[in-house]
């Protein structure tokens, strides 16, 4: 059975086992750095699951990080999270000691390592480092989210549903996040120029730039976790059951789109082996422009450290 660990049992991993539970198909184990936490929600998820109808819901919580080793996907959303005023590079140095410390305790394991954790290239780029392993094996959730929101803006400047619309954000995952309006598709065409007037005239692009920011003013005590939780179950799926799905995610970058030895958000294949191909898109002047913008707020944050 396919087996997910998840670390950290707050908001986002107590959601995420929650939704991953209907899937019948996958062994969950919790981690927290307080054991009793993981324990509690273990209990209270697999009641949950018999009160829904499953005879023997596989969810249990382990008190070692160690434990999760023989996973195949393993989930790390511990660290610290936003509060209302606060940047994800505010939380750099916290949570960088909270990653390394846990990848440290993981370089036995062969999983794919998908990292939550903010700010999200950065915390990849130091469980990639801490764990040695391959381009493909350790995965940031960003782009999924930020394409999705950027998908609702573009859904509600138009008057249409959601469902019509397609379109990527890659980069960073801060403001300097770069949504791709070259990659919009509405029912399957590109924008016209009075759609483009309409979403210039909403500022879709900053309003999705500043997604997670709005939702942290919102709610005060906790970041956003419904949505990147279905970002995470998505991922997931893909790499569980090969479906190969192109999802903008943080992975390394060996010189794709003229960027190297750092992490961030670009469209890639996810399947059983993890980031299997980066998809190189053709970016408009000014998106390089842009995209350019968000790697070296990624350097700079590396380099402060
Ligand atoms: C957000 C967090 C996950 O964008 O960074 O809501």
């Amino acid at each position: 059975m396919f087996s997910i660990g998840i670390i950290g049992v707050g908001n986002i991993g107590g959601t995420l086992a929650h939704t991953l539970l209907d899937e019948d198909t996958f062994n969950i184990r919790l981690y927290d750095i307080c054991p009793q936490i993981a324990e509690g929600k273990a209990k209270d998820l697999y009641q949950s699951a018999i009160v829904s109808g499953k005879n023997c819901p596989k969810i249990t919580s382990v008190i070692s990080l160690k434990d999760l080793s023989p996973c195949d996907v393993i989930v790390i959303t511990a660290g610290q999270s936003r509060r209302p005023g606060m940047d994800r590079r505010d939380l750099l140095a916290e949570n960088k000691a909270i990653i390394t410390s846990i990848a440290k305790e993981l370089t036995d394991s062969q999983a794919i390592i998908i990292v939550v954790t903010n700010p999200v290239d950065l915390m990849s780029f130091y469980c990639h480092q801490t764990l040695d392993s391959t381009q493909q094996r350790v995965i940031g959730m960003s782009g999924v989210l930020d394409s999705a929101r950027f998908c609702a803006h573009t859904a509600q400047a138009l008057s249409l549903s959601p469902g019509n619309i397609q379109g990527y954000v890659i980069g960073a995952h801060n403001t300097h996040m770069v949504p791709l309006t070259s990659s919009l598709r509405i029912g399957g065409m590109p924008p016209s120029p009075a759609q483009l007037e309409c979403l210039h005239s909403y500022d879709v692009v900053k309003c999705t730039q500043n997604g997670g920011t709005e939702i942290v003013n919102l709610l005060k005590t906790s970041s956003a976790f419904y949505g990147p939780t279905e970002a995470i179950k998505k991922m997931i799926l893909s790499i569980a059951c090969d479906q190969k799905l192109v999802l903008p995610c943080s992975v390394k970058l060996n010189g794709e789109y003229g960027a190297q030895n750092l992490f961030c958000g670009v469209p890639v294949i996810l399947g059983s082996h993890g980031a299997e191909q980066i998809l190189e898109y053709p970016l408009s002047d000014e998106e390089r422009i842009q995209w350019h913008h968000s790697i070296e707020s990624i350097k700079k944050d590396l380099s402060s450290l």
